[in-house]
């Protein structure tokens, strides 16, 4: 493929996103960009400062002296929070619950969709998100709306925390990815909505890689 698209995936959480995303980017050789962690970083960052995640003007201060650096890394991406590796912290449970309230911030989302479209600027990228298709590249050549059963995602999402050596309840991971689901649905800033042009791929009977291979498919349709 010579013509170098913009691959944008939106979804709620833990539907493969990711997963599907980083090898997607890998087979095209294009750049993943995970954008949900920079939210996480920020929200890392103000965990870290004491502060009051719903107070909007308080986290908002924070971002004038923060840098939020996305690097390819071996296993997709490394995370660079004011020059310290947070790859892993920001997949903890305190950034996880507190990362919705952070990035309702109408400040904190204006923030991270100016970085990400620089960061889009080049194509040949694959970026996933909650509001890449709607606001921070409406004019990508393939949109993708990606969604799985809430079950079905809560059973991946336990599987991958055994995988990293931790136990968890799928029935509690259900609950906290429905309220999640929620939060990023109602949010008045950005709300998680489809792209009237995204293509709308449920991956709750599809593998890994099935779900790459279609998306795939598409994007070799949109280069020619
Ligand atoms: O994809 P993730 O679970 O790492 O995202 C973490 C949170 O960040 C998620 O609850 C919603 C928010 N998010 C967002 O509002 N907009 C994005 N483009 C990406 C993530």
């Amino acid at each position: 493929m010579d013509m170098k698209i913009r691959i944008a995936i939106d979804g709620p959480a833990a539907a493969g996103k990711s997963t599907i995303a980083k090898l997607v980017a890998g087979r095209l050789g294009y750049t993943y960009i995970d954008t949900g962690a920079m939210y996480r970083a920020l929200t890392y960052k103000a965990l870290q400062a004491g502060i009051d995640l719903e107070k909007a003007g308080e986290v908002e201060a924070l971002l004038p002296g923060t840098q939020i650096i996305l690097e390819p890394g071996a296993d997709g991406q490394t995370v660079l929070l004011d020059g310290e590796d947070v790859t892993a912290v920001i997949r903890t449970a305190p950034v996880t619950n507190g990362v919705s309230a952070v990035s309702a911030h109408a400040g904190v989302r204006a923030y991270m969709v100016a970085e990400q479209r620089r960061m889009a600027r080049e194509g040949g990228v694959v970026m996933d998100g909650r509001d890449i298709g709607t606001a921070v590249i409406p004019d990508a050549e393939l949109k993708v709306f990606m969604t799985a059963s809430v079950e079905e995602r809560a059973r991946r999402r336990h599987l991958e925390n055994l995988a990293r050596g931790f136990d968890s309840d799928p029935e509690q991971l259900a609950r906290e990815i429905a309220l999640r689901d929620k939060k990023d649905s109602e949010r008045k800033v950005s709300p998680l909505i489809r792209a009237e042009d995204a293509v709308l791929l449920d991956t709750t009977d599809m593998s890994i890689e099935e779900a790459a291979d279609a998306i795939i498919g598409l994007a070799g349709k949109k280069v020619g």
